[in-house]
């Protein structure tokens, strides 16, 4: 497998590198062009001063002054007349100079003319201008310069180009080396993470370097970690408290069972023990009930059937159900529901929040006290409450109250046959349903609970 930062180096070396050879290439050949042009042009103009000075005093005279000034230059002049006999050269002709000066010219306009421009594969560039001095001696001034020196003119300018391209190589190499790597350490890190995670290991941290999309990836996997770290302390706490749920009543059932077995026990002594027995085993078998149901909720086997189901008669209803519960107790139960909504919900599931909240009102709560359930509708949400004053909830156990098996007091949910699985129940069956429950609560004053369903109804 290739490293990520290895491939990532791979691609931005290979198309630097494209478009440097492409733009050196072209810059190369650009440059060579241009100076062969000034060269041949630069010729040309000599070869045009040359034949001025023809033109001005033509005579033996001038011819010979010609060919010695050229003999003490890098570039050679040839001097025709019209039949293309030579008059003057500044240089002995080879036969390299006689092929081209055999060359059949065509009009040859004044400014000159280039006759022989590839350097390459020619031992000469060539340039011609003609002359005419007074209509009586006319002919044609040849310039020669050898292609050796603009050859070894370009092989400098090759070395240059070589050592320029060989720098701009070697840095780059060293730049892509640094930024591949800055580029990637993120993600090395992040996949480092997540393998812990994939191992179990949820107590990572992930650096979260930047604040680009990569800063944002780092900072879900954190989270995720995080998520998973908590459930599965929770996890451990759930089961450690569940095992401990379980153990208790099994304690007493047992024990009971060890002192009604005793033969001197008389008749009243042993059903009184057989009931405390049977009331306990009822309390396993409900805790046991709770617990299978949370775990259908959690695996998401749990269906909902929603109904739209009128809110007043609704309530009515659960009222009436418990209403005989709370008159036992000598306390109050109402029902405050002016509008007749229709609400879509699950009644069953619905039914199932109403007794668990009921349940603790009654529960939590003194004689002669008023429980009231309420229901309103607000722009776009309706709420349902219900409102008791009992003893309340202390402020540092509001937050906690959700929680799986988390009572307030241990004792008092003892006596009254609480397990903390009631508030974690409805506040599931309210989230899938779409609603979501908050509380308030003063101690000794009195709790209420409120369901919110967003939407129109
Ligand atoms: N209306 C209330 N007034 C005062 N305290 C409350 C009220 N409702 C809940 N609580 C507190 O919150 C805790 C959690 O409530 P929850 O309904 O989850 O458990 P429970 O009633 O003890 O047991 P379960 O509902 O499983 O039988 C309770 O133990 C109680 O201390
Ligand atoms: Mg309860």
């Amino acid at each position: 497998m290739l490293k990520i930062s290895l491939k990532l180096g791979l691609y931005i070396f290979s198309s630097i590198f494209l478009l440097e050879t492409v733009s050196m290439l072209y810059l190369h050949n650009h440059v060579i062009q241009s100076r062969i042009n000034q060269e041949l042009e630069s010729l040309k103009s000599r070869g045009n001063s040359h034949r001025d000075v023809l033109e001005l005093s033509y005579s033996e005279g001038t011819l010979k002054h010609i060919g010695l000034m050229e003999s003490h230059t890098d570039t050679d002049v040839v001097i025709t007349n019209s039949t293309g006999d030579i008059l003057q050269s500044s240089e002995n002709i080879n036969a390299e100079m006689k092929t081209i000066l055999r060359k059949t010219l065509p009009q040859v306009p004044r400014k000159g003319l280039i006759i022989q421009s590839s350097w390459k594969d020619q031992p000469y560039i060539a340039t011609v201008t003609p002359y005419n001095s007074d209509n009586e001696y006319e002919g044609y001034v040849y310039m020669f310069k050898n292609t050796g020196e603009v050859e070894e003119l370009i092989a400098q300018l090759n070395k240059h180009f070589l050592f320029a391209t060989v720098l701009l190589l070697f840095f780059m190499l060293i730049i892509i080396y640094f930024l591949s790597k800055a580029l990637t350490r993120p993600l090395i890190g992040m996949k480092e993470a997540t393998t812990k995670l994939s191992e179990g290991n949820f107590s990572v941290t992930v650096p979260i370097r930047s604040h680009d999309e990569l800063g944002e990836l780092a900072q879900s996997i954190q989270s995720l970690a995080n998520e998973l770290n908590y459930l599965k302390k929770e996890r451990n706490e759930f089961l450690a408290s569940i095992s401990h749920e379980l153990r208790t009543p099994l304690t007493y059932i047992k024990g009971y069972a060890d002192i009604a077995r005793r033969k001197d026990l008389d008749v009243s002594e042993r059903t009184s023990y057989l009931e405390i027995i049977h009331d306990e085993s009822q309390r396993l078998n409900k805790l046991l009930d709770e617990l299978f149901n949370m775990a259908k909720m959690d695996m998401n086997t749990f269906t909902i059937s929603k109904e739209t189901v009128r809110l007043a008669s609704f309530l009515e209803t659960i009222h009436e159900k418990v209403l005989p519960a709370f008159q036992y107790k000598k306390m109050q139960l109402h029902l405050e529901c002016k509008e007749d909504s229709s609400i879509d919900l699950d009644p069953a599931r619905f039914e199932q929040i109403m007794l668990n909240l009921l349940d603790n009102a009654l529960k939590y709560s003194n004689e002669n006290t008023v429980t009231t359930i309420k229901a309103e509708r607000l722009p776009g949400s309706i709420n349902i409450s219900i409102i008791d004053q009992g003893v309340g909830i202390p402020d540092e156990d509001v937050p906690h109250i959700f929680d799986r098996l988390y009572r307030v007091e241990k004792s008092r949910a003892r006596n009254t046959g609480g397990f903390g699985l009631g508030l974690s129940i409805v506040k599931q069956l309210v989230e899938i349903q779409g609603g979501t429950i908050s509380v308030r609560s003063k101690l000794n004053q009195g709790t209420c609970f409120t369901i919110i369903f967003k939407g129109d109804h």
